[in-house]
């Protein structure tokens, strides 16, 4: 039996705080760390899951547990009927324009590294110039590298202010005619900064160059519509939007993953295989060898239904009233500074701490039951921009609570009084 979600939930009438009416569907949020009621500020490495998730994944192994597109018995054409599903529902959410364009992947790493191999194979050659930002996660780099090491090609990074803001100018200098693709996260992991991607898109398109966006840490945290961005690719994790670890979405242009080649080989991508010779399979199978994680794939379109259920406007709206209190809050604590301080931001507080390293930030405030990630956060140009080695990240997700960042706050205090 699948907990349903409140009515007054769904049509948001209560007039009560988004966080009154769904943090009890994340039972993971209910325990004590070190004694302490568990303040879980991890949420941009990973966010909790709902029980709807949770319920749907148990389910699936008790009642449809099967291999999909194979099988001609009951359960393999319940369990791909159910999994094709998921696929239309992802389609819906992002607003793609068929469910061909939604390939099925590991997560955004695996997704970038789809587009890298099999679009910049083809498409970049020597002298050629990918673009990246100062901005991107080691995923939307290191794969970029690759490619453009093994090509001869040129890695170019649009450049950032002491704010963790593009600078717009010097992107739109950068392209040119030997630019193949751009590629750009969306909302950083390290600093929050929202970027504008619309705007990019529009400016690379005026050039003739494809965009493919990072939106591992936007789709948990606001509307997202392919369509109207006109981004080419868009990646993203089900993990980091209250779903299932092992699945990830690539979104793709019909007529751009249509001229691409398979990454891998394997079952399920193929039509016909002889030895001379092999017929690869339709969009979106093509992309997709061998078997996927597929509970991992009904516990993603329950994610999405949960999402689908509460208001993703409502969402951004709380996520940012949160961040503001948070963010004045942490200003007034001698010695602390904040990383990144973007006009446009989502959900993510990097902090220093004069003296004080970040990881022994994070060893005290776990004592104290909060849960924050210290480190680089797999964004090491990011740090070196700022002559650092590390920040402390409260990452928050709409089930966190005012009176959360306050424990947060006594702990930085606490911190300071301890370490010195
Ligand atoms: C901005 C960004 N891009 C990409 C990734 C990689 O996501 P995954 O590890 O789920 O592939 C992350 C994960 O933290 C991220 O924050």
């Amino acid at each position: 039996m699948i907990t349903p979600i409140e009515p007054q939930v769904v049509q948001g009438t209560t007039g009560k705080p988004l966080v009154d009416l769904c943090r009890h569907h994340f039972p993971l949020l209910r325990q004590r760390v070190n004694g302490k009621p568990l303040v879980y500020f991890d949420n941009a490495a990973t966010s909790q899951k709902p029980q709807i998730v949770i319920d749907t994944i148990m389910r699936y192994y008790m009642e449809e547990n099967s291999n999909i597109h194979r099988g001609v018995h009951y359960l393999s054409e319940r369990a791909t009927q159910a999994y094709e599903e998921v696929r239309s529902k992802v389609q819906r959410f992002i607003n793609a324009a068929s469910d061909r364009e939604i390939i099925f992947v590991r997560g955004t790493t695996e997704a970038v590294n789809l587009v890298a191999y099999s679009y910049g194979r083809t498409h970049v050659g020597p002298e050629d110039e990918v673009v990246i930002s100062a901005l991107e996660h080691h995923s939307n780099i290191v794969p970029w590298q690759i490619l453009c090491q093994e090509k001869g090609a040129k890695l170019r990074v649009i450049p950032m202010n002491d704010d963790g803001e593009l600078l717009l100018d010097e992107y739109e200098k950068m392209l040119n005619v030997r630019t193949k693709i751009v590629s750009l996260v969306h909302v950083s992991n390290a600093l929050g900064t929202i970027n504008p991607i619309k705007q990019m898109v529009a400016l690379a398109h005026a050039r003739g160059v494809p965009v493919m966006v990072d939106g591992a840490q936007a789709v948990p945290h606001m509307r997202v519509d392919v369509r109207d961005l006109d981004c080419d690719f868009y990646a993203f994790s089900s993990h980091k939007m209250f779903g299932p670890t092992g699945i990830g979405v690539l979104y793709g242009r019909e007529s751009l993953l249509e001229a691409m080649p398979p990454y891998q080989g394997g079952g399920d991508m193929i039509k016909s295989v002889t030895f001379e010779k092999t017929i690869y399979n339709d969009l979106p199978h093509k992309f997709e060898a061998g078997t996927p994680s597929i509970a991992s794939g009904m516990g993603l379109g329950a994610a999405v239904d949960y999402m689908n259920q509460i208001n993703l406007d409502a969402v951004a709206a709380f996520e940012h009233d949160l961040l503001v209190y948070a963010t004045e809050a942490l200003s007034k604590i001698p010695r602390v500074h904040i990383v990144g301080r973007a006009k446009e931001k989502a959900a993510v507080l990097s902090f220093v701490i004069e003296g004080i390293h970040p990881h022994d930030i994070g060893t005290v405030l776990d004592l104290e039951g909060v849960a924050i990630r210290t480190g680089h956060h797999c964004a090491q140009p990011v740090m070196q921009r700022f002559g650092i080695p590390a920040t402390a990240r409260a990452s928050f997700a709409f089930y966190n609570t005012k009176e959360e960042v306050d424990i947060l706050v006594k702990g930085i205090e606490k911190v300071i009084e301890v370490l010195g």
